[in-house]
């Protein structure tokens, strides 16, 4: 057998004790699969005295990060700390340096600094890991790189980001309002810290911009994702949408166009009977679209201690085999930067609008529709609503993200509505 590979922990919270267990548990069947044993030799966090759930006292403890990244008994460097900036950064450039290897699950570091520690890395023969990043437990990362390997990508997208799917989900099924399913995310625990991560799309969009790299051989570029969250979707869009046979998701998607880039993270309409639309809870699903293989779709947990422990120890076993790739794929210097593109493929849309209960009301919101050059598909009334005004929605042919624009700002001079009117964009998936 090999010499063992020694892994140094930084951070031991979720991921990080998911780890520790992993490696406890599966110590055997570990050294099997790889020809070499997986030991854990030093690991940091910020309170020492803090109870774990598992036993780390056979491990030397460091106060400090860097201690453990430059470690003499270190091989590999496991960064589970978080953080787009500051010690998770330092130390990994520090165990590089130091001539480790590192397997890391922070996405906004890689979605903010990938490009400068790819190239780090590879200038220092070093690899960075990073499938728990996107997707928790879902092995996208390594489908990607390894097994779609002789596709052009097409497309990837998908949602992202379980807890805004939770509370999507639980407003349908439970017919609540955004701001109640909120409270109770946030009681559960689903949240994080700053909420605006979750339900400001900027997770999901940390995560679409590491695929975009390696879908389209670009360097990640998070500042260029059109990012809008689930905070103006109401339970009446959901309503609504589903009695046209739609469901609401936070959609993120990625696609080259000769234009340029788009990647957008928005929430969307998509049919309640595709895979997408049936997703409900915290579940994950990333599609992803090649020239040869057409579409896959991987679907699991995108989070939680034992998905995301799964996938950091996929890349820890890859290692311990000597499997060695470049960081988003291919050599980070031979990536190039993207022409960032606003949306601007066609697509059908959703539009809300509560109109005054009287006569020609309709007639002006379909002249201002047509003036917009949208023609409608579908178009459907409800009762008065308690306020008297009448709800009326329409599904629109394709249509340019422009058209839709000029039709939502030209609708309220019409002086027949009685609200902003809501669009959403209708993906086919
Ligand atoms: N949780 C998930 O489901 C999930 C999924 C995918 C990716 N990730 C990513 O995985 C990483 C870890 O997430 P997590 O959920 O495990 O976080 P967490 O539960 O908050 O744990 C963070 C750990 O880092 C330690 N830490 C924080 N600042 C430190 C410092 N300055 N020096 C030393 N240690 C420090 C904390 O120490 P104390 O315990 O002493 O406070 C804690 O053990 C993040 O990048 C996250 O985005 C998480």
């Amino acid at each position: 057998m090999s010499s063992p590979l020694r892994l140094g922990i930084a951070g031991l919270g979720t991921v990080g004790i998911g780890v520790i267990k992993i490696v406890q548990k599966h110590a055997g069947l570990l050294a099997k699969r790889t020809g070499r044993e997986i030991t854990i030799t030093a690991v940091s966090a910020r309170d020492r005295m803090k109870n774990r759930d598992a036993d780390i006292s056979a491990y030397r403890w460091e106060d400090d990060p860097m201690a453990v990244a430059m470690a003499d008994d270190v091989d590999l460097y496991v960064e589970l700390v978080g953080g787009d900036n500051g010690i998770a950064s330092d130390s990994i450039k520090a165990a590089l340096r130091a001539g480790k290897d590192v397997v890391t699950a922070n996405k906004a570091l890689l979605a903010m600094h990938g490009q400068e520690l790819a190239e780090l890395a590879e200038s220092l023969g070093r690899v960075i890991r990073f499938e728990a990043a996107v997707a928790g437990g879902i092995p996208v990362i390594k489908t990607m790189t390894e097994s779609l390997a002789g596709n052009s990508t097409t497309r990837v997208m998908g949602v992202m980001n379980g807890t805004c799917n939770y509370i999507l989900t639980r407003m349908e099924s439970a017919g609540l309002p955004y701001e109640a399913v909120f409270e109770e995310a946030r009681q559960l625990g689903y949240l994080e810290a700053d909420p605006n991560l979750d339900v400001g799309g900027i997770d999901a969009g940390h995560k679409l911009a590491i695929l975009s790299s390696i879908a389209f051989g670009t360097r990640v570029n998070f500042d260029a994702v059109e990012i809008e969250g689930i905070e103006r979707v109401s339970i009446d869009d959901i309503n609504r949408a589903s009695d046209m046979g739609y469901r609401i998701k936070l959609l993120g998607i990625a696609q080259m166009t000769p234009r340029g880039l788009e990647q957008r993270m928005s929430p969307c309409l998509v049919p309640a009977d595709s895979p997408l639309g049936q997703l409900a809870g915290g579940t994950n699903m990333i599609v992803v679209e090649g020239d040869s293989v057409g579409q896959i779709v991987l679907r699991g947990a995108g989070a939680g201690e034992g998905p995301t422990a799964s996938a950091v120890m996929s890349d820890i076993v890859d290692i311990a085999r000597g499997i060695r790739l470049p960081v988003f794929g291919q050599p980070a210097t031979g990536l190039k930067p993207a022409q960032p593109a606003r949306t601007a493929v066609p697509a059908s849309y959703y539009m809300r609008l509560e109109l005054q209960d009287k006569p020609g009301a309709l007639a002006k919101v379909a002249s201002v529709l047509g003036e917009a050059g949208i023609s409608i598909d579908r178009m459907r009334q409800y009762g008065h609503s308690s306020d008297s005004s009448v709800p009326v929605l329409v599904v629109t042919h394709k249509t340019t993200p422009e058209a839709i624009d000029f039709a939502i700002e030209a609708l309220p001079r019409t002086g027949v509505l009685v609200s902003d009117p809501v669009e959403l964009r209708i993906e086919e998936v």
